[in-house]
């Protein structure tokens, strides 16, 4: 768009205060005209609104690993949450000039993708009920991954690139998407990823798919770094290819003679052959839809440098994050799901070849452990954790919670921390006031000096403890006192649309499924009761070969959850997974064996493994649908119950 001069704004504001037309020539200057064609859908947003209306939910520091010194201020981070409230948090820390590449260009300079594709869906009634289903899911899904995608723009460094990885069933709609997002001119290619291992799919005999489609942008075309990726070709396929391709070069030698030099390193093309991760393989870590490390290593390499960042919002088993810390670039990690969580941390800890990045020119500086990254929640609150902040990090975070402008100011001499709009917001000092409550006095009180000072509305940010009366506002004058309770939920005069929950899944099945979550909560530690005894290995008996299996056998799993309208759960209804650490350290749960609520279901909820697989202490996990955990570590010594006939 053309900036428009001082002196144009002045004469358009007089031709609308004089209640004149503007212009033709201002049409295309002052409003985002249509565009030549577009992907038109249900429920698509204008992108204005979609980057206004976001929700940005604080990040709370759960854990660094390997502590130590982070090169320059700068500690990667791995973050639990959904990643569009997520994007913006990132957002803002861009426009403070917290996220930097090593050349000091604000933003990240390469993000790569790989959502879920959304094709799962349950159906009851005929053919064409279900055509119309798909069609409903399909717009939500590109609804889904195009807000996702503003954001992405928005956090590209000027000169980044970004790579989308997509099947062949909704690929071709997010092109057009993307052409829309981030400009036709800047696409720069597609890449065909062709996995030749690929098994025939009998069901399917015309031509199994076994290839993914990536799609490749440059935040600006011409802009973006790029590093020429070559391969190497075999000996024995030099000969075919020269005849073929004509791959050859002529050199002259010290005499002048003419030599004809094979290369043997081609350009690499926009496609790839790269085999799929076969559940032999070393990189195997059994996350479902696991990408090989082959892949990411040469996007990597091809649009960034040593310590640039690299953001990857959809990161399941951390494959980005992993060849990311190899190579020694910065990272952001983000994914709604706990195992995807735990299998990243697991993931990341146990790299040994990490670079350098202190010295990104020395090639070969490998045999090092990956440098320290910081966990954090978004979205799913630690309270405890919160309540226990010095008053001003609880402040802050406070602030951030309520989307509150932090902006300290004065009225009729009471200090206030920030505005919420135009409103003025005081967070109450739980701290200072040891044995204080906010109860309606303390509003009573307020309104003496403030009343005649403030609009309509007032707000006050308090523990949910300290307030002692249960309404979400109470009404002075012309003004309403609203109270935003932490830990709560959402109060809906103020927060336009209701909260959704993060949702985990319940089988390997659900692990690529969307996630849509907004808003936030605070963690409600589930009630979970089991008996835990040695059994027979099953199905092993009859052989004779009685191995001994420790069994968990969950009898009581109950969610707690706050929430206004009560909500009523079965037993075991919330159970997501349970997860095992075998050999505990005492400190940072290690995972190793998942075991989710689906399959328990099927085995009257025993969870079973090898007896010999426990070495001194374990540690459980178990997690609800909504993210929260239970935490237990036993040993083999309390696995001394007796089994329920
Ligand atoms: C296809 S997997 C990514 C796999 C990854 N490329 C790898 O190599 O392991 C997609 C991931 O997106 C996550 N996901 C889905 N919706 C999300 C959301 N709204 N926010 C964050 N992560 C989400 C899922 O939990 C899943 O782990």
């Amino acid at each position: 768009m053309r900036k428009l001069s001082e002196q144009e704004i002045e004469r358009i504001v007089s031709l609308l205060r004089e209640g004149r037309p503007l212009p033709e020539d201002y049409k295309a200057i002052l409003f985002d005209t249509r565009k030549e064609y577009e992907l038109v859908y249900a429920g698509k947003e204008r992108e204005e609104d979609i980057l206004a209306d976001t929700m940005a939910v604080p990040l709370q520091k759960v854990k660094t690993f390997r502590n130590g010194n982070s090169s320059n201020g700068w500690t990667n981070m791995l973050i639990f949450g959904d990643n569009l409230q997520v994007l913006k948090t990132l957002l803002q820390m861009k426009q403070e000039g917290k996220l930097k590449n090593a050349d000091g260009t604000p933003g990240v300079r390469l993000v790569y993708i790989d959502p879920p594709f959304a094709t799962k869906q349950e159906f009851r009634g005929s053919q064409d009920q279900k055509a119309y289903q798909d069609k409903i899911a399909g717009a939500r899904f590109l609804e889904f991954l195009r807000k996702r995608l503003v954001f992405l723009r928005e956090l590209l460094s000027e000169d980044g690139s970004i790579y989308v990885h997509l099947d062949w069933k909704k690929g071709h709609y997010v092109k057009v998407l993307m052409d829309e997002v981030f400009g036709e001119k800047n696409f720069q290619n597609e890449v065909t990823w062709y996995y030749p291992n690929k098994i025939p799919d009998k069901r399917k005999p015309m031509f199994t798919s076994a290839a993914d489609m990536i799609l490749f942008y440059a935040k600006n075309d011409g802009n973006q770094l790029f590093v020429p990726q070559y391969y190497a070709v075999p000996p024995h396929k030099r000969a075919r290819e020269i005849k073929i391709n004509g791959i050859k070069q002529s050199l002259k030698d010290e005499k002048g003679n003419v030599i004809h030099q094979v290369y043997d390193k081609r350009l690499v093309d926009c496609v790839w052959t790269i085999p799929s991760l076969a559940g032999t393989s070393g990189e195997q870590i059994g996350y479902p839809t696991q990408k090989p490390e082959a892949l990411l290593d040469r996007i990597i390499k091809a649009s960034s440098n040593p310590g640039d960042l690299v953001l990857d919002c959809f990161a399941g088993s951390g494959t980005t994050l992993a060849v990311a810390e190899k190579l020694g670039r910065r990272w952001i990690g983000v994914d709604c799901g706990k195992l995807a969580i735990y299998t990243m941390q697991k993931r990341l800890l146990n790299i040994t070849e990490s670079k350098d990045l202190e010295d990104p020119q020395k090639e070969k500086k490998y045999g090092k452990s990956c440098k320290p990254f910081t966990l954090y929640n978004a979205g799913l609150y630690d309270y405890k954790m919160i309540k226990e902040l010095p008053f001003e990090q609880y402040r802050d975070f406070a602030l951030k919670l309520f989307q509150c402008r932090d902006e300290r100011h004065e009225i009729a001499k009471i200090e206030l921390d920030g505005y919420l709009g135009a409103d003025s917001v005081l967070v109450f000092n739980y701290q200072k006031h040891k044995n204080a409550v906010l109860d309606k006095g303390y509003i009573d009180d307020l309104h003496k000096y403030l009343g005649d000072r403030i609009g309509r509305r007032f707000f006050i940010i308090a523990p949910a403890a300290s307030v002692q009366f249960l309404e979400d506002y109470i009404e002075k004058g012309k003004t309403k006192y609203f109270i935003l309770r932490i830990p709560y939920s959402i109060i809906e005069e103020i927060h336009n649309r209701g909260f959704t929950k993060i949702k985990q899944p319940v089988s390997e099945m659900d692990v690529n499924d969307t996630v849509d979550a907004v808003g936030f909560d605070f963690i409600q530690v589930p009630t979970v009761e089991c008996k835990y005894f040695i059994d027979d290995k099953k199905g092993q008996w009859e052989l004779g070969r009685s191995s001994k299996e420790c069994v968990i056998k969950i009898e009581k799993f109950e969610s707690r959850v706050i929430s206004r309208k009560p909500l009523e759960f079965a037993n075991l209804e919330t159970l997501s997974m349970v997860m095992l650490d075998y050999d505990f350290d005492g400190e940072v749960f290690d995972l190793d064996e998942v075991f989710y609520a689906e399959d328990l279901k099927k085995n009257d909820y025993e969870v079973r493994f090898a007896k010999d697989n426990v070495k001194g202490q374990i540690m459980i996990i178990y997690i609800d649908i909504f993210g929260n955990e239970k935490r237990e570590t036993k040993t083999l010594a309390d696995f001394n119950g007796k089994r329920k006939k």
